[in-house]
């Protein structure tokens, strides 16, 4: 069967799923046709997103995660308010307009305690936005946080097929309370971000376009999606890592299926090629995560084995990136960067 890309929207499951799979020959194009819908909607511009891992404490023990609560060899650390502020500052001289606060699930950190740092990290840098990736929580708690003055919100749902959840997850995780997370998260009127692991144990491409069916449902302005690596100290120690390839391939296919969204070039990707998050960004990508966290924390925050940037001040990430984006082709920007649409 001859797939023509030009009608992607309309592709049928049997469909998607050929041209998620090794095919060579539509591969150039696929890229080609990506990158012309990102220039249409967002033309050469790469946003730049603060990144402060804040906790590496986590309540979850997901399989593949290097910060899962059974890993006791994990050293783990939390940052303080103003360890955090002291981010934001560094981050802003830099020119990030984004920060983005990520941990592990960490209950250290209440209601209480997030809302006041969300407000401080607010009246200082009124014209930035603020993203938290915390993970599960009520709905009451989504929305102090958004009345506190958060933006965005990342969440990815992992997997969205059923089975295939559960064989990431021990028990007490479900795929259902964290769908609800996310629709609860868009009501109360987040920017909202979701995603994937490419090539995590027991993905099938069926998986995938599940992936992708979940997320047309529910419309995010942010995909983050990035391969699956192996970390040492947990259950999937000896699994493959998810291939590069794949995961360009699916950047740009959901660049065609979603113009308009916010979609990074991720740390990940990065990780298992060192080329990797230029390809992501010619693949369709827009979006990159220089790391904010002080540098005396950031190997503490090790998801899988290896992961780049860990030694590097700020504003070295900055340069590096920088440099980066326009050796791919294209031009850091420092805008706030909200979904075109
Ligand atoms: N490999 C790749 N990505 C991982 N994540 C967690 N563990 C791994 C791993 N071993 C991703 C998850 C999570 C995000 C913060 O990091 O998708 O949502
Ligand atoms: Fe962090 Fe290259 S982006 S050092």
């Amino acid at each position: 069967m001859e797939l023509d890309i030009s009608r992607i929207k309309e592709f049928n499951d049997d469909e998607l799923k050929q041209l998620i799979e090794y095919d060579e020959s539509i591969n150039q194009d696929l890229i080609k046709v990506a990158d012309a819908v990102r220039r249409e909607y967002y033309g050469d511009k790469v946003y730049l997103r603060g990144l402060i891992e804040f906790t590496n404490y986590c309540k979850n023990d997901c399989y593949y995660c290097g910060i899962r609560c059974g890993n006791r060899k994990a050293n783990r650390y939390r940052l303080s308010k103003e360890e955090i502020l002291m981010a934001c500052k560094e981050g802003y001289e830099l020119g990030y307009r984004t920060f983005v606060l990520q941990g592990g699930e960490d209950g250290y950190y209440t209601d209480e305690i997030i809302c006041d740092i969300v407000s401080s990290i607010r009246s200082k840098y009124e014209d930035c936005a603020i993203t938290l990736s915390i993970g599960e929580r009520s709905k009451s708690s989504y929305k102090a946080y958004f009345d506190a003055g958060a933006n965005r919100y990342l969440l990815r749902h992992e997997t969205a097929d059923k089975a295939h959840y559960e064989k990431l997850h021990p028990d007490v995780m479900s795929l259902d309370n964290r769908k609800r997370c996310l629709y609860d998260l868009k009501e109360i009127g987040y920017q909202v971000g979701s995603g994937f692991m490419v090539g995590s144990p027991y993905q099938t491409t069926e998986c995938l376009v599940e992936d992708i069916r979940f997320l047309q449902d529910l419309e995010p302005d942010m995909i983050g999606i990035g391969p699956f690596i192996s970390h040492k100290d947990t259950p999937f120690k000896d699994c493959e890592n998810g291939s590069a390839r794949l995961t360009l391939r699916m950047i740009s296919i959901l660049r065609l299926l979603f113009p308009y969204v916010l979609l990074p070039s991720t740390t990940a990707l990065g990780t298992i090629s060192p080329t990797g998050r230029e390809l992501g960004l010619q693949a369709g990508a827009n979006v990159v995560m220089p790391n904010l966290t002080p540098v005396r924390y950031r190997q503490q925050y090790e998801l899988y084995d290896n992961k780049i940037c860990t030694g590097e001040e700020a504003a070295e990430c900055r340069g590096c990136l920088e440099k980066r984006i326009e050796a791919a082709g294209y031009r850091a920007v420092t805008d706030r960067g909200d979904v075109a649409r």
